[in-house]
């Protein structure tokens, strides 16, 4: 007897668990849409045809797969406002959702549930206010709810989208620390925590996502060191810490982040020198390490980073040579250096073989004279050098640099002007 009431209290379990999983997937599917034309405003009548005149595969923003099932419904861009109303989640064969680019606010439906065939949800750039929806959808693979206004922690459950691999959060006021649990979304290679209100350590766990191309954190408050661990996910192609509070050096390991092409820190209490493990990174184009408190000198390693585009390294404590390597850079366009401690002379053949549209060494303790081939590119705009001491004559050659729009020498010992 005893043994039958726990089969029937287990069968009874199984059916309740088959009940409410399967209750909130299933639904007429016309209905469910036509709920969701009545719970939004739709001021440039893109809904005017979901009416009975036509079948619903061949309204306008819907997509059907090969069974006549609703698969997609695609409506970016549309003014629609008005809140979106659960039962968009309740299309049994949706695969994608993207209602980008309107209006719509409320609260975003908080339980996903867990048998969506959901793969993609763009509800980027609208209103939303509220936290962020819960559930354990290992199906969606895209989340994109970028540019909102949505609020409170970043739960602990997100670990649980365990197929995601495009997670943008970016742009909402989330509050408190980056949950570990993301470590747990192993296929994850683009991720956007970005201007948000976040707070504490970055988690060394995230090493553990190695699929990771993009790592966007930056416009926070994230505070402590940046995780040597950090150093492990060599698939990185964009690193972005950037207008944080994070202290201590930039770790040298991050020289094995061989594919790394962008590299921004800037704006945040860095201390020490560029390790010189960060100079073997060769596929680099854009290095921007201003305004933090680094120091040492830039070594003649830099003749190794030949894609390198862009050189950020302005308000920090850099002092000695500009490096002569800077002048075998063949793509470099912008080398902006202003407020350091960098003396000697600027290098004779800068702007010879560079490619540069901006040069700003201002405020430095620069001697010697501006090089003549500084417009070499033709496409210099701006070449800004005061608060140095740099004497001699303004280079004829400057006079016929058709291109620059905006030029300021003051506070040298320069003699000619340009004409
Ligand atoms: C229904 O949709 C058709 C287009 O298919 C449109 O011409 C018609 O005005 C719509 N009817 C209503 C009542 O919105
Ligand atoms: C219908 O779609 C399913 C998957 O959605 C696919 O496996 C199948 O091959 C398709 N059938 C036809 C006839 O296209
Ligand atoms: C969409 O809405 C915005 C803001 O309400 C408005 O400025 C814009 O003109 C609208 N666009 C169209 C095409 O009506
Ligand atoms: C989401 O939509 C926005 C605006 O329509 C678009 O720019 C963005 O690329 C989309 N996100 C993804 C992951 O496709
Ligand atoms: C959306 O938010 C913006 C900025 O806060 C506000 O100007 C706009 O009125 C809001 N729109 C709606 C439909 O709530
Ligand atoms: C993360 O994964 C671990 C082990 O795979 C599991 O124990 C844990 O519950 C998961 N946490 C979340 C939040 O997904
Ligand atoms: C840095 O982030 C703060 C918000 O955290 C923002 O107000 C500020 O504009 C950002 N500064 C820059 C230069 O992006
Ligand atoms: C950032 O966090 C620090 C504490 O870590 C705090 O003192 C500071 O006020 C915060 N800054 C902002 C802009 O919230
Ligand atoms: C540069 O170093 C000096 C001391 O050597 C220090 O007072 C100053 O705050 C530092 N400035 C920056 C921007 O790191
Ligand atoms: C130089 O820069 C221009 C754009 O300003 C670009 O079109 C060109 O490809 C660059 N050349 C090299 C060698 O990088
Ligand atoms: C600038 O260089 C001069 C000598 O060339 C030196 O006397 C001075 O201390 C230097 N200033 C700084 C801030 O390094």
């Amino acid at each position: 007897m005893a043994k039958n009431g726990a089969e029937t209290g287990r069968l009874s379990l199984v059916f309740m668990f088959l009940f409410f999983s399967s209750c909130s997937c299933t639904g007429n599917e016309f209905e469910l849409l036509l709920s969701i034309k009545s719970s939004m405003n739709d001021p440039l009548q893109s809904l005017s045809n979901w009416n009975l005149s036509l079948p619903f595969c061949q309204w306008k923003g819907i997509a059907c797969d090969n069974s006549s099932h609703v698969a997609k419904i695609e409506l970016s861009g549309k003014n629609l406002s008005g809140k979106i109303p659960e039962s968009i989640f309740h299309l049994p064969y949706i695969e994608t959702i993207d209602l980008s680019s309107n209006q719509l606010f409320g609260e975003i439906p908080i339980n996903f549930p867990s048998c969506l065939s959901l793969r993609y949800l763009n509800l980027s750039n609208n209103n939303f206010t509220g936290p962020l929806p819960k559930g354990s959808n290992s199906q969606l693979q895209v989340l994109d709810l970028s540019d909102n206004m949505l609020s409170d922690k970043i739960p602990e459950e997100i670990g649980l989208f365990s197929g995601l691999e495009y997670l943008d959060l970016g742009g909402n006021v989330l509050m408190g620390i980056i949950p570990k649990s993301l470590s747990n979304i192993t296929g994850l290679q683009f991720l956007t925590l970005a201007a948000n209100q976040l707070i504490g350590e970055i988690p060394r766990e995230l090493s553990m996502l190695k699929s990771l191309k993009w790592i966007y954190l930056g416009h926070n408050n994230l505070s402590g060191g940046i995780p040597i661990d950090i150093g492990e996910i060599t698939s990185l192609n964009h690193l972005d810490l950037v207008n944080n509070s994070l202290t201590g050096e930039i770790p040298s390991s991050l020289g094995n982040l061989i594919n790394l092409q962008y590299l921004f820190l800037y704006l945040n209490k860095l201390t020490g020198p560029i390790p010189r493990t960060i100079f073997s990174l060769k596929n680099l184009i854009s290095l921007d390490l201003s305004e933090n408190f680094l120091a040492g000198e830039i070594p003649e390693l830099l003749n190794q980073l030949q894609n390198l585009e862009i050189l950020q390294l302005f308000s920090n404590n850099f002092t000695g040579k500009i490096p002569n390597a800077i002048t075998s850079l063949p793509h470099l366009q912008v080398l902006q250096l202003w407020s350091n401690k960098f003396s000697g002379k600027i290098p004779k053949d800068l702007g010879k073989r560079n490619n540069l549209t901006v040069l700003d060494l201002s405020t430095n303790n620069l001697t010697g004279k501006i090089p003549e081939s500084v417009c070499g590119s033709g496409q210099l705009f701006k070449l800004i050098l005061f608060s140095n001491s740099i004497e001699g004559q303004i280079p004829k050659s400057l006079s016929n640099c058709k291109s620059l729009k905006r030029v300021r020498l003051q506070n040298n010992q320069l003699s000619g002007e340009l004409s």
